[in-house]
C-alpha cells in the first residue's frame, strides 16, 4: 500500500478537509495509531520528555529520532511519517543539515523531516526540498529555542511579533515548506496565517482555525499524572489509570496464586511423565 503524497495535505486544504496529526514513537503505538486513522504520524523530539525522561528536546540526538523513526515505519503503511529534526542536527552547518535530513529518509524510512524556525532557514528549507526531501515547518513556540524565549509562553502575541510569524510563514511556504505547526500563538494569529498561505497550518495550542491539528500522543491519552500538559492539550482518555490498574491486578494476583491457573500452563503427557519419574534420565554433564 502506497502511502499518503505530502501534496495531498495541500490539496485537502483547498477542499476545506481538517485532518489530525498525532505524534508516535514505538510500534505499538504507530500500529493503534494508524488503525485509528491518523494520516500524519509525527516522530516529535517530544519524545525527549515522553519516552527519555529530559526535561526538554535539547538533548535528543540524530540516533534517538532515527531509532523511533524507523520502529514507526516498521508499523505503518500508510500515514506519512514526518521525523523531527533535533536540536543541533540543522543549526551549524547547512550541508550538514541536508546530510541528516537525508540521512532521516534514507536510514531512517521518514517520508518527510519537521525542522523549527522562520526566515532564518528557508534557505535551509530551499536546498532540502530541492534535494527532494519534503519539509514541514514550525513557528510560534519552538521548544528547541525554550531557552531563548524564556520559557513556554504565547509567542505573536505583539504587532510586531505577530507580523514576523506571518512573514516567516510565507517565507516557508515560498521556500517549499508542504505544511507548518503553529505552536502557542493567538488563534487570531493563526487564522490570519491560515488564511494567507496555501499550504496546511497544523495548530497546537493555535485555536480551531488552523486547517489541521497535532497532539502529543501522552497528553491525549493521560498517560501521566504528575506532569501537567500544556493549556492547549485534551486527554481522550485516561490510560494512565488504566495501565496502573491493570498491572497492580496482576501483581496481586501473582502475589495470591490466582494467576496462572491451569489455562496458562503447559502439561507433558502422561507417559512421558511416568517414564521421567521411574528414572534412569541423567542430564548430560555440563547442563543445569
Ligand atoms: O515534538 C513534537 O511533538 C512537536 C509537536 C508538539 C508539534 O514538535
Amino acid at each position: 500500500m502506497a502511502r499518503i503524497s505530502v501534496h495531498k495535505l495541500r490539496e485537502w486544504k483547498a477542499e476545506g478537509r481538517r485532518f489530525a496529526m498525532l505524534t508516535a514513537y514505538d510500534y505499538a503505538t504507530a500500529r493503534l495509531v494508524e488503525q485509528a486513522g491518523i494520516p500524519v504520524i509525527l516522530v516529535g523530539d517530544s519524545l525527549g520528555s515522553v519516552i527519555l525522561g529530559y526535561e526538554s528536546t535539547i538533548p535528543v540526538t540524530m540516533d534517538d529520532v532515527l531509532y523511533h523513526t524507523r520502529a514507526v515505519v516498521r508499523a505503518t503503511e500508510k500515514a506519512i511519517v514526518v521525523a523531527d529534526m533535533p536540536f543541533m542536527s540543522y543549526q551549524a552547518n547547512a550541508d550538514e543539515a541536508v546530510r541528516n535530513a537525508g540521512r532521516l529518509l534514507q536510514e531512517g524510512g521518514a517520508t518527510a523531516v519537521k525542522l523549527e524556525g522562520g526566515t532564518n532557514v528557508t534557505a535551509l528549507v530551499r536546498r532540502m526540498v530541492d534535494s527532494g526531501i519534503p519539509v514541514m515547518g514550525h513557528l510560534g513556540l519552538t521548544p528547541q529555542s525554550v531557552n531563548q524565549l524564556g520559557g513556554h509562553r504565547v509567542q505573536g502575541r505583539t504587532p510586531a511579533a505577530a507580523a514576523k510569524l506571518l512573514n516567516d510563514a510565507r517565507a516557508l511556504e515560498e521556500a517549499g515548506a508542504f505544511a507548518v505547526v503553529l505552536e502557542t500563538i493567538p488563534e487570531q494569529l493563526a487564522r490570519m496565517v491560515t488564511e494567507r498561505i496555501s499550504i496546511p497550518t497544523i495548530g497546537i495550542g493555535a485555536g480551531p482555525s488552523c486547517d489541521a491539528q497535532v497532539q502529543v500522543f501522552h497528553d491525549l491519552l493521560g498517560i501521566f499524572d504528575d506532569r501537567r500538559p500544556f493549556r492547549h492539550a485534551k486527554a481522550y482518555a485516561n490510560v494512565g489509570t488504566i495501565i496502573r490498574d491493570a498491572v497492580r491486578a496482576y501483581a496481586n494476583e501473582v502475589g495470591s496464586g490466582a494467576f496462572p491457573t491451569a489455562e496458562h500452563a503447559f502439561e507433558m503427557d502422561d507417559a512421558s511423565l511416568a517414564e521421567l519419574e521411574a528414572g534412569g534420565y541423567h542430564q548430560p554433564a555440563g547442563v543445569l
